[in-house]
């Protein structure tokens, strides 16, 4: 987690621990369904390549990404209106003079802090649903040992597991993968300093490689190497 969210962390960590924060008095599901769910769908699980899924991630993390994305640290990139008009489960109807947002930027700017923790609250609480996606299995393969060497660290459970802040990446929708996977190698997107020197290391083949793997479905979840060395 950035640094600079640190002290305003630890007090929300205390309010979930207590769960007596006003943060209760927020309806995070139903705030979600209403400004959330056109494009992440009512589970937080999307349907579309384009965004992203968000279950099951930590509330913690989920909160420093929204803080990011409303501070404008995190430059998201909007998608095309017609998607959204295109939901069939989408909530807002045709008529509402409410036009629909399509800028993570503008949405997370939209939001009061209170309402940033009960969304994270809400998403953590939801399960994540990786999806199956075509692949390529031999370079799966080799993407796997790229992660079990570089990545597991922090996405643990090569990258399916719920810690505290690293992206859920297993079953990740590929075409946003892509995306980000540009955004980080361009400096374009915060990450912690101990994944900024492993991505480093990094060749166009292995990213792919990477991208192949997180796309394709949990094979022998127990697989694990020595984590690379903390100090390095
Ligand atoms: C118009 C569609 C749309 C709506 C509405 C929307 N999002 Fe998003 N969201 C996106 C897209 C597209 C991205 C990916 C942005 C990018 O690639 O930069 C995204 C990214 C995110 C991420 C980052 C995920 C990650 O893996 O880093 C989070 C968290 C998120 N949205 C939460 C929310 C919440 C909470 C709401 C409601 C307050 C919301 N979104 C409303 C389309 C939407
Ligand atoms: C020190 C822990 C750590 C290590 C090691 C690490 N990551 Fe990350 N990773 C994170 C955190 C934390 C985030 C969320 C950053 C944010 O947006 O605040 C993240 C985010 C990501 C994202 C964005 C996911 C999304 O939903 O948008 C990708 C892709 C990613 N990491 C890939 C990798 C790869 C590939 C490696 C190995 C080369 C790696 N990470 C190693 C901690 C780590």
């Amino acid at each position: 987690m950035r640094p600079t969210l640190k002290a305003h962390l630890l007090f929300f960590i205390m309010s979930i621990s207590f769960s007596t924060s006003a943060s209760e008095s927020i309806n995070g599901e139903k705030l979600f369904q209403e400004k959330c769910s056109d494009c992440h769908q009512q589970d937080g699980n999307s349907t579309d390549n384009d965004i992203p899924h968000i279950a099951g991630f930590s509330a913690i993390l989920t909160f420093d990404i929204l803080d990011q994305f409303k501070s404008g640290d995190r430059k998201s990139i909007p998608i095309n209106p017609q998607k959204v008009e295109n939901n069939p489960n989408k909530a807002h109807d045709n008529n509402s003079k409410n036009s629909i947002e399509t800028d993570m930027n503008v949405i997370a700017k939209s939001l009061k802090t209170k309402e940033i923790e009960a969304l994270s609250l809400f998403l953590a609480n939801q399960t994540f649903k990786p999806t199956t996606q075509k692949y390529d299995p031999k370079l799966a393969e080799t993407g796997k040992m790229i992660h079990l060497d570089l990545c597991e660290n922090c996405h643990v459970d090569q990258g399916s597991g719920k810690i505290e802040d690293a992206s859920l990446l297993k079953g990740q929708w590929k075409q946003y993968l892509q995306r980000q996977f540009k955004a980080l190698s361009k400096g374009e997107r915060y990450m912690p300093r101990r994944m900024k020197k492993r991505f480093r290391k990094l060749s166009e083949e292995d990213k792919e490689a990477l991208i192949e793997f997180y796309i394709s479905p949990m094979k022998n979840k127990s697989d694990k190497t020595i984590p690379a060395n903390e100090s390095t």
